[in-house]
């Protein structure tokens, strides 16, 4: 059964998913194509905007969605993921998961019957990214030479951007601290889809380098959900990464600033930037429903 845990599962399909997106928001599909439809709901991490907008996509698809959080699941207590995948198969149509340990979302896929959607794991966060690029669509009209850097931890938001922003044929650069690099393996499978695409990735310590002739500036928290031992000395090495205005005055005239959210103001961005003129990051937010819709029509319509 196919599955969204990575944007690599949709490397052919990320543009048809984003016009989707982009008719869905326009109220250009049908009513209620997922009517009768059922998706499983897993947390086993905090969550505001990736659970919202999923239970809200599944109600204006026309199907529902049930939350379960892992505190609450016999998986929390130690039933195997192999038989909690099976079971809900019987019942389900779809299983959104957020899962502390990618490998166990691959566990459960490879188990389950039904089509199961990451959202968010230490490796990737698929579906923020979708949201990020028909931000980016919308704003800028086309993904023509634009360029986006992503400042900061290399954590999963920055991961799923470097596998996306080649296969729409946009250059990436990444500004982080050594030792705060994006996923080795992520990177080596981004640097093919950057040369199959005929564009550029560039990680670098250098902010002149890294903010080179770029239209988009992304950050994301310096301490992510399972991150919180290393707290004080990610403060430390990642303050000179900081996104406040003398940072985005290195990136091209009507470069815009964005965040997947929540966001801690005076770490990773200053609240000048946040809260400032080149700041999409509501709308960002609110096409995670729009882009979730998209993804759940894809999978779970028959
Ligand atoms: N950006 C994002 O995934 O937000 P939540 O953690 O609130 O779902
Ligand atoms: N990198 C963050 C993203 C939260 C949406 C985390 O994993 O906590």
């Amino acid at each position: 059964m196919d599955s969204l845990l990575s944007i690599c599962d949709i490397k052919e399909d990320v543009l048809n998913i984003i016009d989707l997106a982009c008719d869905i928001k326009a109220d250009k599909k049908e009513e209620k194509p997922l009517e009768g439809k059922t998706l499983a709901m897993i947390f086993q991490k905090s969550s505001t905007r990736t659970r919202v907008s999923f239970d809200v996509g599944m109600y204006q698809l026309g199907g529902r969605a049930i939350f379960l959080s892992s505190n609450d699941l016999q998986m929390g207590r130690g039933e195997p993921i192999s038989d909690t995948a099976r079971v809900l198969s019987r019942f389900v149509d779809g299983i959104m998961i957020r899962a502390i340990e990618h490998d166990d979302v691959i566990e459960l896929a490879k188990y389950s019957d039904v089509p199961v959607i990451s959202g968010l794991t230490n490796l990737e966060h698929p579906c923020q990214v979708l949201a990020d690029v028909l931000t980016i669509k919308e704003h800028f009209g086309s993904f023509e030479n634009k360029k986006i850097c992503f400042a900061g931890d290399g954590n999963n938001v920055c991961n799923s951007l470097l596998l996306i922003a080649p296969l729409l044929g946009m250059d990436m650069s990444v500004a982080c601290p050594k030792g705060y690099e994006p996923n080795e393996d992520i990177l080596k499978i981004a640097q093919e889809y950057a040369k199959e695409n005929n564009t550029e990735i560039v990680i670098s310590d250098n902010l002149n380098v890294a903010l080179d002739n770029v239209d988009v500036v992304y950050t994301d928290v310096w301490v992510s959900m399972g991150d919180e031992a290393e707290k004080a000395q990610r403060e430390i090495d990642l303050a000179p990464f900081q996104v406040n205005q003398e940072l985005m005055n290195l990136a091209n005239d009507g470069a815009i600033f964005m965040h997947c959210l929540p966001a801690v103001r005076g770490q990773e961005v200053s609240a000048e930037v946040i809260d400032g003129p080149q700041s999409v990051i509501y709308d960002q937010a609110e096409n995670r429903l729009h882009a979730q819709k998209a993804v759940l029509y894809y999978y779970l319509k028959d």
